[in-house]
């Protein structure tokens, strides 16, 4: 294969190919700078005498790149597995399925840049790794708050999961009525020559609180962050009609099927830190 060679004076123009497909700031471009060597390994000296970096490097660096985000996406893989066998053994057993829906996210290298920026992380793998425990995520939309208790305990029970952090925002809801229960866990991925515990964000909670987070998501980001505040009384408000309706219908469901074949009890959680 022709090796083409792309000019490119510094390694900071080659992360931002690759990472990126908009124009970094000067701030974005020397974290891309330091994510991408530590990710790759790049150095000048694979740079050409004039500077430009020949393709075949730049493929090699991009699939160290993407070997970053593979182990996440295994967690993600082996975590959903393990949900589906829960749906599925339940259904068989109760005809009732607790789990609505499940979606999974792999955080973007701009997202990734932009949090170790927002939380001071030094810009290598190793700090990466350790301090953003969201790049794998696990969202599981149940009918019920009781069902997202329960799927919460029946994955916390698993041998091989690591519960490392709880925040239990359904007991405890943030100032701006967000509802969730979250769990970092990390997940065995068990690749040919060694083992990786891979953090993953998982997010529980209710129909009625999905509609509101993701209504809420789209005005804080529609406005920019900087939400007016007659309409965040409004979204409150809008929080509270979400309590009472899962509220509501807890108590519809108990009147129907009455408390056999309901899901054990919630366990009581830590409140958020
Ligand atoms: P991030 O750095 O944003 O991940 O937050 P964090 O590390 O402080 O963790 P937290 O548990 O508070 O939030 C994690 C995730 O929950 C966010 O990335 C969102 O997906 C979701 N979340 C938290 N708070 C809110 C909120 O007020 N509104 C909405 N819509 N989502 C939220
Ligand atoms: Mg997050």
């Amino acid at each position: 294969m022709t090796d083409t060679a792309v000019p490119a004076t510094t390694a900071a123009s080659v992360a931002a190919t690759a990472a990126s497909a908009t124009t970094p700031s000067t701030a974005d471009l020397a974290v891309y700078r330091g994510l991408f060597q530590s990710m790759t390994g790049y150095d000048d000296t694979m740079a050409d005498a004039d500077g430009a970096v020949p393709l075949q490097t730049i493929k090699t660096l991009q699939k160290r790149v993407a070997a970053f985000h593979l182990s996440y996406k295994f967690a993600i893989d082996e975590l959903t597995t393990k949900i589906e066998i829960l749906q599925e053994e339940f259904e068989h057993t109760h005809d009732y399925s607790p789990i609505e829906h499940v979606r999974t996210r792999l955080k973007s290298m701009d997202s990734i840049i932009e949090k170790v920026q927002r939380i001071g992380c030094p810009p290598d793998v190793e700090n990466v790794r350790a301090r953003i425990r969201d790049i794998a995520g696990v969202r599981i939309t149940c009918a019920f708050v009781a069902d997202a208790y329960w799927v919460a305990d029946m994955l916390m029970a698993q041998a091989d999961l690591e519960v490392l952090e709880i925040k239990d925002y359904i007991a405890h809801p943030k100032p701006n009525g967000y509802q969730s229960l979250h769990l970092i866990v990390t997940v065995p991925v068990f690749l040919s020559d060694h083992t990786e515990l891979v953090p993953v964000e998982i997010q529980l909670r209710t129909i009625a609180m999905d509609f509101w987070a993701s209504l809420e998501h789209k005005i804080y980001y529609k406005y920019d962050r900087d939400v007016p505040a007659a309409l965040v009384a409004e979204l409150t408000e809008a929080a509270d009609a979400a309590r009472a309706l899962d509220a509501k219908m807890a108590r519809l469901r108990e009147q129907i099927r009455g408390a056999e074949g309901a899901p054990p009890a919630p366990i009581v959680h830590s409140a958020p830190a």
